[in-house]
């Protein structure tokens, strides 16, 4: 008997009769149900659903039902689940598709090879313009099998941790699904990344094997990849072998330890048995910054992530099959795995990797490549869209946009003046501009204007409505749900969902602490959210101490760890500031060693050298003042809310600074702010 009104039933509530007969059933409720089965096949069995708003609810309120619908439909299976879900936030304990067997590489390629194999899978879009190069699912398949042979043979084996150090390439995708072909788990580190960043990452995976390439091509640079991997390995004793992949046709010194990956993958086969992954396995690793602590390896895992990667990559772009799908973020973070990789793949989809800059060879190049390579949907980061609209209108007029049907924003908060020029000019005023909200740990996007009706609103700068199967809730600081309407306080996600991140590789009791504990019950974001009377949310920022440099995420305390290894510095606190076009710069305040004098321009050059050779270029401070003392607390504590204050130069409503121990010392930390006259 079905129990419910509305709704498909849930298969805990089916009879055995029922549940074998349930594909029946959906096609059956499927024809009595709404239009936006039209536009979600998944959504014909949910009785009573008939328009977005309420498919959101639906999938809220019976997530089991909906996510059971979506993975039996999105995602072909070896083996069948038997459990929808068994999570339990408050201990961090999080299992989707439980008993389900499946191939993540047999999801994004054979199952597409059967029915079209010479549809373009890729298209690296190289750094050299007009060179670009198109791999079809065929090609991928054949590259992925023989790779996996060659890493299969070469002893990697299921559940072994591959770091991955390459620019967006397809050598780069066919390592990544190479290793999830046979079972062992990928560890994409941006290939920006210096060499002792990249040792910490390998040294904490625990990596036996790294896939890098001779060389990188940016911006018309060469990068020397093979030679920071070189470095990075020699204080890496896990790793046997680095295979090395062309990139270009400069010879780099080889060592005994090092393969080359195009000569040995000639004597490959180009079939490559798959493993039958359990839905739990680990997929990949990402390392990305806490607030405190050394970088975090957030553990993705098969089935729940694919599935959400394919759903959010299919519903919030709009894509449809034949769609060429633009994503310009670096395979090396979360956006480039989930919508230049994963969803993409899973969808039988067209994705391009983009490998250059916004600015290389001009100011152009962006919309030049949206005209040459006809993309439907282009996502990208505000910094670049801020960067671009100061160059003027004119570089993107004079290219043909007219296959651009949504652009898409990631990263950072999208201000207004950069969200209304991308509308305006890039979009010609009739694409949709999605502004997504999502993070490493989330695994896809959460928040977004779309999937609604295509018709309805869309804010300027804000993500606005939460992804189906998403229930986000506005915090205060006592950890109470605030439940008006409009409201502002902490981000948390009221239930789990496939996509989120399990845990954090060899440290989980970090990941519950982290993300469970702070509101029990709810997964903790980290942001700030206001909502609107209209129920539309808006990101307002993080509240930790994480600060976001050209949307990448970069830890203060990371950047203070090195700057405090100079042999001048006492101490130092970093702070984000509000930037132009990064929209968040690094600022430094540093207390030199007692006695110890400096050239002020010398200090600089130094304190950047080791920031960029110890992190990333980008991590490097844009501004350095020194100070005698940093404002502290009785019990020690930096009040970076006053730092923070300071280095925007708001110097009034500086707040409560009764606690400090040496109020007087903040007036000489303006004093040198204002004769700084830095902006
Ligand atoms: O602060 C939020 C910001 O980026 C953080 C996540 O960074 P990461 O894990 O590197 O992933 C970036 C790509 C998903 C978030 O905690 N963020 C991301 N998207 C937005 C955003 N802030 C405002 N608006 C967004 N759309």
């Amino acid at each position: 008997m079905l129990l419910q009104t509305r709704g498909c039933a849930p298969t805990r509530l089916l009879s055995p009769f029922a549940r074998l007969f349930r594909p029946y059933l959906l096609q059956v409720w499927g024809r009595r149900s709404c239009n936006v089965a039209a536009i979600m096949p998944e959504a014909a069995g949910f009785q009573g659903v008939s328009d977005f708003s309420e498919l959101q609810e639906f999938s809220v309120s019976d997530s089991e039902s909906f996510w059971a619908a979506a993975a039996r439909h999105r995602l072909s299976w070896t083996r069948p689940f038997h459990a929808v879900q068994d999570c339990d936030l408050r201990r961090g304990k999080i299992k989707w598709f439980d008993g389900g067997k499946l191939n993540v590489s047999v999801n994004c390629l054979d199952r597409h090879v059967h029915v079209c194999p010479e549809r373009v899978a890729l298209i690296w879009e190289k750094d050299e313009p007009g060179s670009e190069v198109k791999v079809t699912y065929r090609q991928l398949l054949e590259t992925t099998c023989r790779l996996g042979n060659l890493l299969r043979r070469r002893g990697v084996r299921r559940g072994d941790v591959v770091t991955i150090y390459m620019p967006p390439c397809p050598m780069a995708v066919a390592s990544m699904l190479a290793c999830a072909r046979i079972g062992a788990a990928h560890n994409v580190v941006f290939a920006g990344f210096s060499a002792e960043a990249l040792a910490d990452r390998i040294r904490d995976a625990q990596s036996s094997t790294v896939v890098t390439a001779n060389q990188g091509v940016r911006g018309g640079k060469v990068t020397e990849l093979k030679k920071t991997v070189d470095a990075a390995v020699r204080s890496c004793p896990s790793v046997q072998q680095v295979l090395v992949a062309m990139r270009t046709d400069n010879p780099v010194a080889m060592t005994a330890k090092d393969v080359a990956v195009e000569e040995e993958m000639l004597s490959e086969d180009v079939a490559c048995e798959p493993v039958a992954m359990e839905s739990e396995d680990v997929l990949f690793l990402l390392y990305t910054s806490g607030s405190t602590g050394p970088p975090k390896g957030l553990v993705h895992t098969q089935a729940g992530y694919l599935l959400y990667a394919a759903l959010t990559h299919r519903y919030v772009f709009g894509y449809h099959d034949g769609d060429v799908f633009g994503c310009v973020a670096d395979i090396g973070w979360i956006t480039g795995h989930s919508y230049a990789v994963y969803g993409p793949l899973a969808n039988g989809g067209t994705t391009v990797l983009f490998e250059s800059t916004p600015l290389y060879p001009d100011p152009g190049r962006y919309w030049e490549t949206v005209q040459r390579l006809k993309i439907n949907q282009f996502y990208g980061a505000p910094t670049a869209i801020r960067l671009l609209l100061k160059y003027g209108d004119h570089w993107v007029r004079k290219y043909d946009r007219s296959t651009l049907k949504t652009l898409g924003s990631v990263g950072e908060p999208i201000n207004t003046e950069a969200w209304e020029w991308y509308h305006r000019v890039v979009g010609d005023g009739r694409c949709a501009v999605v502004d997504t909200w999502w993070q490493t740990e989330t695994g896809g996007i959460c928040i977004s204007p779309r999937p609604s009706d295509p018709d309805a609103e869309i804010v300027p700068g804000m993500a606005m409505r939460p992804f189906f199967g998403i229930e986000p809730v506005i915090m205060d600081p006592e950890g109470k749900v605030l439940t008006s309407k409009e409201t502002s306080g902490a981000l948390c996600i009221a239930q789990p969902w496939p996509g989120m991140a399990r845990s954090i590789h060899r440290d989980h009791q970090r990941f519950v602490e982290t993300y469970c504990q702070p509101y029990p019950g709810y997964f903790h974001t980290g942001d700030g959210a206001r909502r609107s009377k209209e129920g539309y949310y808006k990101i307002t920022g993080r509240l930790d101490d994480v600060i976001n440099v050209s949307g990448h995420r970069i830890g203060t305390a990371e950047i203070e760890d090195v700057v405090n290894q100079c042999g001048a510095v006492a101490e130092s606190a970093i702070v984000g500031y509000s930037h132009d076009i990064k929209g968040e710069g690094v600022y430094a305040f540093v207390v030199l060693k007692k006695g110890v004098e400096v050239d002020e321009a010398d200090l600089s050059r130094q304190l950047k050298d080791m920031v960029s050779k110890k992190i990333a270029k980008y991590a490097c401070p844009d501004f350095i003042q020194l100070v005698q003392v940093l404002p502290k607390t009785r019990s020690g504590k930096i009040m970076r809310r006053v730092l923070r204050k300071v280095a925007e130069q708001e110097f009034n409503g500086l707040g409560d600074l009764s606690t400090l121990d040496d109020p007087a010392a903040v007036q000489k930390i303006i004093q040198g702010r204002r004769d700084s006259g830095a902006k």
